[in-house]
């Protein structure tokens, strides 16, 4: 049912963890199924250096929100936000339909993160609109 990608990022985690004085952090939570990811991103210029997660959910969110972080580590905010699920799923060799949510709670978390960032710094993304 699930692929080897997915079951080495759910049971060794890449970037588990906070960044304690992370330029953003971001949080969201998904409606279907009440699980909970946390995303810190440390910013230099334009580039994210660092990132770390904490996802309260299951296995599929867990190997997303690796993966996801695999992805957007060493990115440009812009390409962060460019990134979509469904490249997160292709990345893990699929999801089961019914845990492509999962990896859509890990796309949300970036453009929650860069939200904040947006917000802090004064920054306008036109992906990020309507996003509160
Ligand atoms: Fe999220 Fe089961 S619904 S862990
Ligand atoms: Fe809820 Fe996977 S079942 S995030």
């Amino acid at each position: 049912m699930y692929s080897e990608i997915v079951m080495d990022h759910f049971t060794n985690p890449r970037n588990v963890g906070e960044i304690p004085d992370a330029d953003a952090v971001g949080q969201v939570g998904n409606p279907k199924c009440g699980d909970i990811m946390k995303m810190y991103f440390k910013i230099e210029g334009n580039i994210i250096v660092d990132v770390k997660f904490k996802t309260f959910g299951c296995g599929s969110a867990i190997a997303s929100s690796s993966m996801a972080t695999e992805m957007v580590k060493g990115k440009t905010v812009e390409e962060a936000l460019a990134l979509s699920n469904y490249e997160v799923a292709k990345e893990l060799n699929g999801l089961p339909p019914a845990k492509m949510h999962c990896s859509l709670l890990a796309e949300q978390a970036i453009k929650s993160a860069i939200f904040d960032y947006a917000k802090k710094n004064n920054l306008y993304y036109k992906e990020l609109e309507g996003f509160d």
